[in-house]
């Protein structure tokens, strides 16, 4: 049996307050965060509208952290070199945008970012069977992407289970798994069960009634209190 694998929070910057967007960011930050996701919306593959490059190349020089940019937009394929010239770290596209999606990831790589994939709750993961082997994370999507402050969709996290099981028959290790959607002290113990490694967290984190940073030690706390399953 190997080591735990450690556990990492993303917080997700839809639920922040966009007036103070760089405070809050600077503040996850010093409270132990580990990436920053930046959810863009286009108003077309999901209903609401949101955030473009510029918002990532104001945040981009405040902070250490890796920004992860999950794209929920028609025609990725041409936002993916502002996002990285922008700042991103690692690129996330929907499988269901990309009727290219091996040369879609290839794009990412290129553009300098690292290729990340992901998928709606009805859509089988086995849409991504032949791409895990050029992805850096594979992001299991647990609500309907649209909005932050969604309940997480009972029996969602068993793609996170199947997910693991056949990554590690590969020996894709080094490939991370990320949930979004729902995750909060509710719902924490099943997704690490899973076997998450990354977990993006938006109302849990900003509009947490204990406030960004003591949300995000009270996660962390609980993280290393609930057992890890080895893997
Ligand atoms: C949903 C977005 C999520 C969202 C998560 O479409 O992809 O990243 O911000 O929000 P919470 O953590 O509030 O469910
Ligand atoms: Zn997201």
């Amino acid at each position: 049996m190997s080591a735990p694998r450690p556990v990492r929070i993303a917080p997700s910057i839809l639920s922040a307050d966009f007036a103070r967007l760089g405070e809050q960011v600077l503040e996850a930050e010093a409270a132990g965060a580990d990436y920053i996701h930046v959810d863009v919306m286009d108003g077309h593959f999901v209903p609401n509208l949101t955030i473009g490059p510029l918002v990532v190349q104001a945040i981009a020089p405040l902070t250490r952290l890796p920004i992860h940019v999950h794209l929920m937009v028609e025609r990725p394929e041409a936002q993916i070199e502002a996002f990285a010239q922008a700042g991103a770290s690692l690129i996330t596209v929907h499988v269901e945008t990309c009727p290219h999606l091996h040369r879609t990831l290839e794009q990412i790589r290129a553009a300098g970012a690292l290729p990340s994939v992901t998928l709606n709750p009805a859509t089988p993961l086995s849409m991504l069977d032949e791409v895990l082997d050029q992805v850096a994370l594979v992001l299991i999507m647990t609500v309907d992407p649209g909005w932050g402050g969604q309940e997480m969709i009972p029996g969602a996290l068993d793609k996170v289970r199947r997910l693991r099981e056949t990554l590690d028959r590969r020996g894709l290790r080094d490939c991370l798994i990320e949930v979004d959607g729902g995750v909060n002290l509710g719902t924490l113990s099943q997704v690490l069960a899973a076997g998450a490694d990354v977990l993006v967290m938006g109302s849990a984190i900003f509009a947490s009634e204990w406030g960004v940073a003591g949300a995000l030690e009270r996660y962390r706390a609980a993280i290393e209190n609930m057992k890890r399953p080895l893997s």
